[in-house]
């Protein structure tokens, strides 16, 4: 059984028109009220975040952004930047997706300068690590992540690392149905950990919360949930129904 609160987050992706996230948001807002055991983010695309906002106002839901650009201002049409995001009432941004990687270019440099400028505004960096279908098979899982984490974090005091969110989201199991198993997830989940602990120390490797992401369902968040390294959930596909996301997210306290 995970030891950390686990905190239940959603990617909504490039789904959802203002009007179609207003809707999901306060169905969720209500199917989750009584929930208090549990952090619960979402991560609506920009356009929405203003009207989800508004509607989460005043719940427990945090709102995450799933990207910036690491320069505060200035003429960089097309992005957005950290105090952007944090004035649009955003508690948490994720940074380096593998679909930000894999159709956008993003390298575990700029992931890293996101990271800073993440921190630097105030927001909590939810950062993405994952090895692909074929690093997998290749046998590199382990040194694609930890290279994933050691340029991700680079720079960075173990006082910084302390405000992170790690998710663990292999690539072959994001949108496909083919979740990791348990035992292969635990298994990385217990790598970064221990990689943070090397890094950082005991105490603030004890205290991070590393997220499972790829396929997670109200089926099986409980048996993910059991595993000693997994802290919650970064959800897809599954949090754009908001009985299905309310279903993980009470699923997550089922382990
Ligand atoms: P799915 O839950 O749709 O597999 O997506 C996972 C993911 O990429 C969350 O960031």
């Amino acid at each position: 059984m995970a030891r950390r609160r686990p905190l239940i987050a959603g990617n909504w992706k490039m789904f959802n028109t203002g009007p179609q996230a207003a809707e999901l948001a306060s169905r969720l807002r209500s199917l989750v009220s009584d929930v208090t055991h549990v952090d619960i983010m979402v991560a609506p695309p920009f356009t929405a975040l203003g009207i989800v906002a508004e509607i989460l106002k005043g719940s427990a839901i945090r709102l995450g952004g799933q990207n910036l650009f690491w320069e505060p201002e200035g003429a960089y049409t097309g992005e957005v930047s950290a105090r952007m995001l944090k004035a649009a009432g955003c508690s948490h941004v994720i940074i380096g997706h593998s679909e930000r990687r894999q159709y956008f270019g993003e390298t575990n440099a700029s992931v890293n300068w996101k990271i800073k400028a993440a921190l630097l505004g105030d927001l909590i960096p939810v950062m993405c690590v994952g090895e692909s279908d074929a690093e997998r098979e290749a046998d590199q899982t382990f040194s694609v992540v930890q290279q994933q984490l050691e340029e991700g974090i680079k720079g960075l005091g173990a006082d910084e690392v302390q405000g992170f969110t790690i998710a663990y989201e292999p690539v072959w199991a994001i949108g496909t149905g083919k979740t990791a198993t348990e035992d292969q997830a635990q298994e990385v989940h217990e790598f970064i950990r221990a990689r943070i602990e090397a890094a950082c120390g005991n105490s603030i490797a004890n205290d991070l919360r590393i997220l499972y992401g790829g396929s997670v369902k109200p089926g099986n968040i409980a048996g993910l949930m059991a595993m000693d390294d997994i802290d919650g959930a970064l959800v897809g596909g599954a949090s754009l129904d908001a009985e299905s996301f309310a279903a993980i997210v009470r699923g997550s306290l089922d382990a």
